[in-house]
């Protein structure tokens, strides 16, 4: 009896620890700041055009504004982008740079609990922290809205704590993604994983929504809509020309021209992009062929 009762014993303080440790905060410094030179805002707005942001978070009533509201249907429920505009009220007007950090990398709250990845906080995950406090530098510089955003509308079963566990499994399953010579291909592969969150749709996910790493960019579908593959098999007719003018304008090497999500995408990111952006990432996606 008494050795049954330890081994419970140590089974209860094992699962508190795990407890513990699926619920704690991040490690992210309190000294954060977001920087306040014009030079770094302008940067911050051209890194918030990269990351796509507008394309959740434009507003549904104010579309020239960040003020959100737009649906996203998934198979796990309808999910609300927020209003990221400074109103101190219904915006992060009131944020630190530590409770901006925490959310864009690591999908917590300002008070703790769990963003749901509806909200593409991975891939933002391995962004560099001078980046991401641009970006909250340029989203405090512009005007606030004032618009309150509909609450998540999920199945019973799915609550903000369950993600803590889904982020645990999710890492488990994190291949090790490699890192390249050429600063080019660097520079695209951080656009294409991070900043432009190209694989939160172009890559399988698992059962649970988990995106599948070891077929990285090998196509999927969402709902009734077919995102193609961009892995190197899909691509081998490509050259890295061909897919920069197909992320400035969309027309394909075939002469077709993209339709869809990847529409929005070409309009509000990639198309705003730099010429030597563009040409990152079409090193990055198309260098098995060189
Ligand atoms: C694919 C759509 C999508 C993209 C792209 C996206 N977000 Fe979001 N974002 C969301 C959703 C959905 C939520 C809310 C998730 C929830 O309700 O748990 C969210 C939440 C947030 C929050 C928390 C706001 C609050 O009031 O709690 C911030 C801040 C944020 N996003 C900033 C950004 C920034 C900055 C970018 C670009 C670098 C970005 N997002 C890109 C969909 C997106
Ligand atoms: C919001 C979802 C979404 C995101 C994010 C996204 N795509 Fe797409 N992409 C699509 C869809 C949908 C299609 C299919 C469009 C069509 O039917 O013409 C597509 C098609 C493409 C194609 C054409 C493939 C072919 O063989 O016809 C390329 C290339 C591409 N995307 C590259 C990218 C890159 C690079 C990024 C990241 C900067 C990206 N996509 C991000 C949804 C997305």
């Amino acid at each position: 009896m008494k050795s049954r009762s330890l081994v419970n014993g140590s089974l209860l303080v094992v699962l508190i620890a795990l407890l513990v440790w699926l619920f704690s905060m991040p490690d992210v410094p309190a000294s954060a700041e977001f920087p306040r030179a014009p030079e770094a805002i302008e940067r911050g707005a051209y890194l918030t055009v990269a990351g796509g942001c507008i394309s959740c978070h434009r507003g549904e009533t104010d579309p020239d504004s960040l003020s959100g509201g737009l649906a996203l249907e998934t198979d796990f429920g309808v999910f609300y982008a927020p209003n990221i505009t400074p109103n101190k009220a219904t915006g992060i007007g009131d944020w630190t740079a530590r409770q901006f950090i925490l959310a864009l990398k690591h999908g917590r709250s300002p008070s703790g609990s769990f963003y749901y990845p509806a909200f593409p906080y991975r891939a933002y995950g391995n962004l560099a922290d001078q980046d991401l406090l641009e970006i909250g530098a340029y989203l405090r510089s512009l005007e606030p809205v004032s618009h309150q955003t509909p609450n998540p509308e999920t199945p019973f079963w799915l609550k903000r704590w369950s993600v803590a566990f889904w982020n645990a499994l999710a890492d488990l399953s994190q291949a090790n993604q490699s890192d390249y010579d050429d600063e080019l291909v660097s520079r695209g592969a951080y656009l294409a994983r991070n900043l432009g969150h190209c694989g939160e749709c172009h890559t399988p996910r698992n059962g649970l929504g988990i995106p599948d790493l070891s077929r990285e960019f090998a196509g999927t579908e969402l709902g009734d809509e077919i995102i193609e593959p961009i892995n190197a098999a899909a691509l081998e007719s490509w050259s890295s020309d061909n897919f920069s003018l197909f992320l400035l304008i969309g027309l394909k090497p075939d002469g077709e021209f993209a339709g869809g999500d990847m529409n929005d995408v070409i309009e509000h990111n990639t198309s705003k992009l730099t010429n030597q952006d563009r040409d990152a990432l079409a090193a990055f996606f198309t260098r098995q062929q060189k």
